[in-house]
């Protein structure tokens, strides 16, 4: 796009100005929200963080940086997702690589990447022989480079080996790049396929901790046609018709699967933990399960401990 085709926001440059015409324009454009959108927009476009537009209200964007600016501005007002926009997502402290090829990850997921490294940490500690963790369903690869930059070293000496798949090539070359950029490129074994069919740890190795966020919204939920999810793919978001099709076939292949004391932790939707209980109450194997709540109190992660 050039500056010739885009309207402009505002005669005044300044960065000040830019933010204020620019969550005008989100306002009426229907985002959520306009205000923090505008700052990461507008800071993008000086080729900043937001925390800069603090200290230089009245720094001037060149023509080309404002049109392009104006571009985005216009993707944001159609619903695109500012994370798809900007290129990346801050997330977990990691600035992580997004494009619709995979999903954006969400805040909610940092309390799965935490369960898991602390339940990799506490097994470091506990358990002499390799522990195998595995991410299905890896996406833009968040999680798993979260755990492969946690556990570089204990990768490096053998004493955990990292895999992730997922059924989607394009998720799964996006998930590669991400652990190329932040300089962990071959320490986590990568595989594409359904569920637990990539063999992507040595057999007879099963996984010690199963890590996942499959897709657990309903069909009509994940079809919903307005807001950022019509830009993420639907496979990353379609779990059927209650939501629980993906996670329900995860679940029937843990007893033939899960390492003996193993766990698995799963993301999974508000309201869907008691359906999960069921459904592991009634596989053949013992298992126990848990639960942890995000700060609005709603059960996120479900962990099932094989005994
Ligand atoms: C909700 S996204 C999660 C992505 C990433 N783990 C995250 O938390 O941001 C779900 C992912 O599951 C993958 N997926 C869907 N069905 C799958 C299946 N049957 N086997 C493996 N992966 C699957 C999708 O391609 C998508 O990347």
């Amino acid at each position: 796009m050039t500056g010739a085709t885009e309207p402009m926001l505002t005669a005044d440059a300044r960065a000040r100005t830019l933010v204020s015409s620019v969550t005008e324009r989100l306002r009426t454009g229907g985002s959520p929200s306009p205000r923090l959108d505008a700052e990461l927009l507008v800071a993008h476009a000086f080729g900043r963080d937001r925390t800069w537009l603090l200290a230089h209200p009245d720094d001037a964007l060149a023509p080309d940086d404002a049109a392009r600016l104006a571009a985005w501005v216009e993707r944001r007002a159609n619903g695109e997702p500012v994370a798809y926009i900007r290129g990346f997502k801050e997330w977990l402290s990691l600035r992580i690589a997004v494009d619709p090829r995979a999903l954006i990850p969400r805040p909610e997921t940092e309390l799965l990447a935490e369960a898991a490294i602390e339940e990799i940490a506490g097994r470091l500690v506990r358990d002499d022989r390799p522990i195998a963790a595995w991410e299905v369903a890896t996406g833009s690869g968040a999680v798993t480079v979260a755990l492969a930059q946690r556990f570089r070293t204990s990768v490096a000496l053998g004493r955990v080996r990292l895999a992730a798949s997922d059924i989607s090539p394009e998720a799964l070359e996006l998930a590669s790049e991400n652990l190329a950029a932040h300089g962990l490129a071959g320490l986590v074994a990568l595989g594409c396929g359904d569920l637990l069919e990539p063999a992507v740890l040595p057999a007879p190795q099963q996984p010690d901790v199963l890590i996942a966020n499959l897709p657990y919204l309903t069909t009509e939920e994940a079809s919903a046609g307005t807001g950022s999810l019509r830009f993420e793919p639907r496979s990353a978001l379609d779990g059927g018709a209650d939501g629980l099709d993906v996670i329900r076939r995860l679940l029937a292949q843990l007893p033939a699967r899960l390492a003996e004391g193993g766990v698995a932790l799963l993301e999974v939707g508000a309201g869907q933990a008691d359906a999960i209980r069921s459904l592991v109450a009634d596989l053949p194997m013992p298992a126990e399960v848990g639960t942890l709540a995000d700060l609005s109190g709603i059960e996120r992660v479900v962990r099932i401990d094989r005994a």
